[in-house]
């Protein structure tokens, strides 16, 4: 007899109208839709046509018009600078609000893009929601990366102000904002006639005059506007995710399929309810922090944790059962590398005892495979369920999980579990066809793909298609490699382009090869993931030098480490590489990467057929034993 998961799963591949009808209903519309789904033109397709909606209206003013004015919408807890804020849905509307009267004084309206390069401060969410509310479209730039990533988002979005703060915050360091902003800006061909700058007390920024705005003085002085409907197939929102070169992807997000597939995600994935406290412990520059710690959430009523500190060192490794422990938070979903940091320094888990742990029902893990280590540990220590699952900046919310509010499955220890209700996914050889269970192949999802994913890539319909469609007639090629057990447990082994994941970061080691062979004494490069017990990968650098080059191996490594941090960011970690005299490649030139990267990790390795010359496999074994990776 079907269980109540599989009688789910199957009425939305069934009946899909029926199904996003239903799950509409929980969403507030100025007007109705004319169709569920309109795939006339596939893969461009579009969710909900015809119909009106505010996305901010949905987070927010409804929740106070329905009572809720009184309830924490965001708790802001931060441990890095000591303080601690919470902001009711009332107050959330009136700082939202606000916010918007500033951005509109401003001249942004609908459609018009914003760049917020913010931390994880509650500003950042105000000023996201006050976009929603003009029907403007945001773009959140991660913190960590360097003035040359925001010149291309700049660059590529076009957008009418960008809302800055003075900085941000990370141990030990302060990271001024502005002058990264100021930098980027002289890079970008685009201009920005606006910049609004938070000021923090920890480091006051100096304003340019003209251009710069300081957030007190106009949120003083603004008039609040109101929620512009816009039309649901309209975009919210811009996330830049790594491509396999240095030129980002703009991921797009509509309005309406958007707030249906994480409203219905609350309840049915993350089992739930509205009033209750729900915290993703990850950053707003993320899609998790764009999906879960702000629109998720708040559309459903809940009270969100916005956590501004690191699981280790802020000061403990018990900041999450604090935390846990003083807002009572239900639900926590992280990345597995912030629990192996925590396990790291906390192995028996002793800082568990001294907090109340008895609101946490379950703890979602994403971003990165969860590994069986760091599954049991968190299992045994924590006593709920723990459940890996899986999905993309390009989904914008799980494509696989236990879906813990429709029925409770066997956790299969390295399986995000089985495709979500609305995914059809299947695994398929190079020629498009399914593989047998239990065999590798590409992971991908049939067309349509359900609500909230990609309509395209911002202004590059031609990338979208090429990146995603072109190589599966029929299908979303997810660019993740695995396998589908007898009982449609989905395992992700591994990527099938050059993305490596760093504490569950998204980085391109393409991106990472242009800034090195950017280097004058680099005559060919390498950048490959090699295992890390914390951050699960971390990028390794090979070179090859032009001939005649006198510099010495160590001041070239130097140089690149610094060339990388100083034009993608710290947050690629790209702290080793390694000086050899050639690259493994096969006879038709491509560099062996894959090979390269099991010597590093001392895994044993086929020589591949096509190698053009074997001799140097030892040779790069050799040179990664001089720093430290090749351990047989
Ligand atoms: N602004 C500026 N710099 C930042 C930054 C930000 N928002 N976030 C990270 N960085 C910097 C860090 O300071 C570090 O710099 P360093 O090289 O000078 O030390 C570098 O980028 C790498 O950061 P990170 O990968 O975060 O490593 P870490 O050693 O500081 O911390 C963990 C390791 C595991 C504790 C941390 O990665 C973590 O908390 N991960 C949680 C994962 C997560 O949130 N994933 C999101 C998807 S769910
Ligand atoms: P991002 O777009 O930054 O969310 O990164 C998405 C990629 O991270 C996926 O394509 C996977 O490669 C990886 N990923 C995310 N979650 C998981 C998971 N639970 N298991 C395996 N890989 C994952």
């Amino acid at each position: 007899m079907a269980g109540q998961f599989d009688k789910v799963y199957q009425r939305a591949l069934d009946d899909p109208q029926g199904f996003w009808t239903e799950a509409a209903s929980a969403i507030d519309w100025s007007k109705p839709f004319d169709a569920v789904l309109d795939d006339t033109n596939s893969p461009f397709n579009k969710w909900f046509p015809g119909a009106e909606c505010n996305t901010c209206y949905n987070a927010v003013d409804r929740h106070v018009e329905a009572g809720r004015g009184d309830q924490n919408a965001i708790i802001y807890d931060s441990p890095i600078t000591g303080k601690q804020r919470k902001i009711t849905y009332l107050e959330l509307q009136d700082k939202v609000a606000q916010f918007a009267g500033v951005l509109r004084g401003l001249g942004v309206e609908k459609g018009d893009r914003v760049i917020i390069y913010m931390p994880m401060v509650p500003q950042t969410a105000v000023a996201m929601l006050a976009c929603a509310r003009l029907g403007a479209v945001h773009s959140v730039v991660f913190g960590g990366f360097a003035p040359n990533e925001l010149a291309t988002r700049v660059t590529d979005a076009k957008p009418k102000a960008i809302v800055a703060a003075s900085c941000g915050i990370e141990p030990g360091r302060i990271i001024e904002y502005m002058p990264i902003v100021d930098e980027a800006l002289s890079i970008s061909s685009h201009e920005v006639p606006n910049v609004v700058v938070l000021q923090r007390e920890e480091c006051l920024a100096d304003l340019k005059s003209g251009r710069d705005h300081d957030w007190k003085a106009l949120m003083d002085a603004a008039e609040p506007a109101d929620c512009v409907p816009v039309a649901a197939t309209d975009p919210l929102y811009i996330l830049y995710t790594s491509g396999t070169t240095g030129q980002p992807k703009g991921v797009v997000r509509d309005n309406g399929g958007h707030m249906v597939a994480l409203k219905w995600s609350m309840k049915n994935i993350y089992n739930t309810d509205p009033g209750e406290v729900y915290w993703a412990a990850s950053d707003v520059g993320w899609v998790v922090g764009h999906s879960y710690i702000v629109y998720a959430p708040l559309l459903h009523g809940c009270t969100s944790i916005l956590f501004e500190g690191k699981p280790v060192g802020t000061p403990d490794a018990g900041v999450f059962w604090r935390i846990i422990a003083e807002h009572k938070v239900s639900t926590l979903f992280t990345a597995p590398t912030a629990f192996r940091a925590i396990k790291r320094e906390d192995p028996d888990g002793k800082l568990l005892e001294q907090y109340d742990m008895s609101s946490l029902r379950t703890l979602f893990l994403a971003g990165e495979r969860t590994d069986p280590d760091t599954l049991s540990w968190a299992e045994e220590k924590l006593k709920v369920p723990v459940i890996d699952h899986w999905w993309q900046t390009e989904t914008g919310w799980p494509i696989a999980s236990n879906c813990m509010g429709i029925e409770v499955l066997p956790v299969k220890p390295g399986s995000p579990t089985r495709a979500v209700p609305g995914y059809d996914v299947q695994v398929l050889d190079t020629a498009g066809h399914e593989v047998p269970r239990g065999e590798m192949g590409a992971i991908c999802v049939k067309l349509p793909m359900p609500p909230s994913c990609l309509p395209t890539l911002w202004n590059a319909d031609d990338r979208f298609i090429e990146s995603y469609m072109a190589d599966f007639s029929g299908y979303y090629e997810t660019g993740d490699a695995g396998y589908m057990d007898e009982d449609g447990y989905i395992f992700v082994m591994a990527r099938t382009d050059d993305i490596i994941n760093v504490a569950g970061h998204r980085l391109s080691t393409g991106a990472m090869e242009e800034v090195l062979a950017d280097h004058r004494d680099v005559a060919e490069c390498a950048v490959i993931g090699v295992d890390d017990a914390l951050k699960g990968q971390l990028p390794l650098g090979f070179l090859v030098l032009n001939a005649g080059v006198n510099t010495a191996g160590d001041e070239i490594v130097r140089d690149v480490v610094g060339m990388v941090r100083e034009r993608i960011g710290p947050v690629a970690a790209f702290k080793s590489a390694v000086v050899v005299d050639r690259l493994p490649k096969t006879r038709s030139g491509k560099i062996l990467r894959g090979t390269m990267a099991s010597i590093a990790d001392g895994k044993e390795y086929r020589q591949p057929a096509t190698i053009d010359d074997p001799a140097i496999l030892p040779e790069i074994e050799e040179a990664l034993q001089t720093i430290g990776y090749a351990k047989k």
